[in-house]
């Protein structure tokens, strides 16, 4: 079988997005031509229009398949009539993208969605699997044909640490139990802004679980980073690419962090900060 190379962008945050880590990205994809690229969520910062506008036109411009997953920085924000009842209205320029499923050679993208318009808790920028999103999920993998793996990209990590209140995913752990069942190679997420290649124990066995950096200011511990991913028919590897040429290691946290709010950064927009209600931290 022939290799099959996956880039695995996340969190460009476009209206923070780092320009010059964004312009040696393209630059990698265009000579290295991977097969597909999978972006695990928060394309914006806002979920300003401008901010829509300027990522439709770079992943629009790639040239290469592209799945994009929905993160919690995705759905308006300033707007909540629209954010309830539209929520996807801003990725009308790249609607097919969305949350589509890929099959390569040896294994299949499957999106599992994770951020939601709407939840019970006063922090909307953490993840739900919803019983619909899950089911959906699985339906997909089930209908893989014999021997197809799935690498099952979601937006936020599928950890569910702490209490109710600080759990990263509402029911990540359900959603892991299911897909340690099932011929899964990997899940791939975003939302923590910093990069991890680490296994998830559950009752039904094992999971992989792959995240990757940020490409925009918003850097928490690591500065910016895509993953490569590379399937030789056995084996999945991760290399964590960086514009310092840090290696891989160094560049992954050992373990999913329990609250990923990240440092405020010079440059910030102070008013989009500002706005965010008092009971609301900061999100990822
Ligand atoms: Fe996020
Ligand atoms: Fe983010």
């Amino acid at each position: 079988m022939n290799n099959t190379l996956l880039f695995h962008l996340s969190d460009i945050h476009f209206g923070l997005e780092d320009n010059q880590a964004l312009d040696w990205v393209k630059h990698e994809i265009s000579t290295r031509r991977p097969d597909a690229i999978a972006i695990t969520g928060d394309l914006t910062m806002r979920a300003r229009h401008s901010e829509f506008a300027a990522a439709t036109q770079w992943i629009r411009s790639l040239g290469v398949p592209v799945t994009v997953e929905v993160g919690n920085h995705d759905m308006p924000y300033f707007n909540p009539i629209e954010r309830f009842f539209d929520p996807y209205r801003r990725f009308r320029g790249m609607a097919e993208l969305v949350e589509r499923e890929l099959d390569l050679p040896g294994f299949a993208i499957v999106p599992l969605k994770t951020a939601v318009r709407a939840q019970p808790r006063l922090n909307w920028s953490k993840g739900w699997v919803t019983d619909a999103a899950l089911g959906k999920c699985l339906k997909a993998i089930d209908a893989l044909p014999d021997g197809q793996m799935a690498l099952v990209a979601v937006h936020h990590p599928l950890r569910e640490v702490g209490t109710e209140g600080t759990a990263l995913t509402k029911n990540g752990l359900k959603a892991l139990n299911e897909l340690a069942r099932r011929p899964v190679l990997a899940v791939l997420s975003g939302h923590v802004h910093d990069a991890f290649d680490i296994v998830e124990q559950t009752k039904n066995g094992p999971v992989r679980m792959i995240g990757a950096g940020t490409l925009s200011k918003r850097t928490r511990s690591t500065p910016p980073s895509f993953n490569e991913l590379l399937w030789d028919g056995e084996r999945l590897k991760v290399k964590v690419r960086n514009l310092d040429d840090i290696d891989s290691q160094a560049m992954m946290i050992d373990d999913v962090p329990e609250d990923a709010t990240p440092p405020r950064h010079q440059g910030e927009p102070v008013a989009a900060v500002n706005q965010v209600p008092r009971t609301d931290p900061p999100v990822r």
